[in-house]
């Protein structure tokens, strides 16, 4: 089997940012209740501040009765292919080069900095597009597994945030009475090109900053995203260096990716009490990072990548062949053809034979 290489610097020099298009929404949907595919925006959100940002949120307020999702369950692209489906003509005008989940390019975006989680992202091209899945490492896999009991707990703290800072209707008061749904869901679709690559992509928003009803998704364009997020409060310059170096390069990486402004980070202690909201401008966050990490070289990684892909994946060879491109720290990716069906197969029979 061919196996081919891209070379990962371990010191990377700093090069000029890419160019990189302000990302158009041209879609959405909602996953309900049961993560069931709605194509509208019943689960949109309406993020609300309070008066002051000294707040006493308890994150752990009707833990008990959270609806958690099946975390078990790899949904692949199934949704997003949902939505390419009964949206032909909003995805396809041109037709992107690639097809992918914000999640992913994410990931490439840190991977130059990224010590510690490895990745494989299976690529299938398809009536000249590429799509990009994820497909969970073994290493991730048993991550999950033996997730601990207090790392679900900060994971329940994450959503039960969401909750009291956001509602379902314009100008309402977040309602925390209710037990945390964590499988619901509101995605944008989103369309942007990175230097000569067309990309089209799924992210899920966690709230609009709008006084108006927003009743479609044309009217979706022009609002404004807010990201939501948890940290435990800062106290010593160790954790203030982590903060930055760890956290912000990954907040940074999806805000960009779609555009948003601002991030509502939520202050919380040990017990899981939120004291503080404070406001970060994503635009100004790589100069807040003191040189710990460099945006150019995170966006220019995921060029690279892309093009690499496009460079290996250029055949169409049938929806259930896949190129397998993997990526360990400190290490070279590498991309294998792997010839379907395989267990890295992603595109469904119902997307490719509709
Ligand atoms: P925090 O953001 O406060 O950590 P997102 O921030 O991407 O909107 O995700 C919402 C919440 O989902 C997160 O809240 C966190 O609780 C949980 N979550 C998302 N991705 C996660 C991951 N990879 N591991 C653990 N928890 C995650
Ligand atoms: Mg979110
Ligand atoms: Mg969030």
């Amino acid at each position: 089997m061919d196996r081919h290489t891209l070379k990962v610097e371990e010191r990377p020099v700093i090069r000029k940012f890419p160019s990189y298009n302000k990302p158009l929404v041209i879609g959405c949907f909602s996953l309900d209740s049961e993560r069931n595919y709605c194509g509208d925006l019943r689960q949109l959100k309406y993020i609300q501040f309070p008066a002051s940002s000294d707040v006493k949120f308890d994150l752990d307020l009707g833990r008990k009765h959270v609806l958690k999702k099946d975390t078990s369950r790899d949904e692949k692209l199934d949704e997003l292919l949902r939505w390419m489906l009964q949206n032909p003509n909003d995805g396809n005008r041109v037709p992107a080069d690639f097809v992918c989940y914000r999640g992913l390019l994410t990931m490439l975006m840190c991977t130059p900095y990224e010590k510690d989680e490895d990745w494989i992202i299976c690529a299938t091209k398809w009536k000249g597009t590429i799509f990009l899945c994820a497909s969970e490492t073994r290493r991730k896999r048993l991550k999950r597994e033996q997730m601990t009991d207090k790392q679900k707990q900060f994971m329940s703290w994450g959503f039960k945030f969401e909750q009291y800072m956001s509602s379902d209707k314009p100008g309402r008061k977040p309602d925390v009475s209710k037990p945390v749904n964590e499988r619901e869901e509101f995605c944008v679709v989103f369309r942007t090109k990175l230097n000569n690559h067309y990309l089209l992509f799924g992210a899920e928003v966690d709230g609009v900053k709008s006084k108006t009803q927003i009743n479609n998704c044309s009217e979706l364009a022009g609002a404004e995203f807010v990201e939501l997020k948890t940290s435990r409060h800062i106290e010593t310059v160790r954790q203030h260096h982590n903060f930055k170096r760890f956290k912000l390069i990954k907040w940074w990486g999806q805000s960009f990716l779609v555009g948003i402004r601002q991030i509502v980070c939520g202050f919380r202690d040990d017990r899981g009490t939120v004291h503080m909201l404070d406001t970060l401008e994503v635009s100004r966050l790589p100069k807040m990072v003191e040189n710990t990490w460099d945006p150019s070289i995170c966006m220019n990684f995921c060029d690279e990548v892309l093009s690499f892909v496009r460079h290996l994946v250029v055949e169409e060879e049938g929806p259930d062949t896949v190129w397998k491109f993997e990526w360990r720290p400190h290490e070279d990716v590498t991309a294998v053809k792997i010839p379907g069906p395989s267990e890295f197969s992603f595109l469904p029979a119902w997307f490719t034979a509709p």
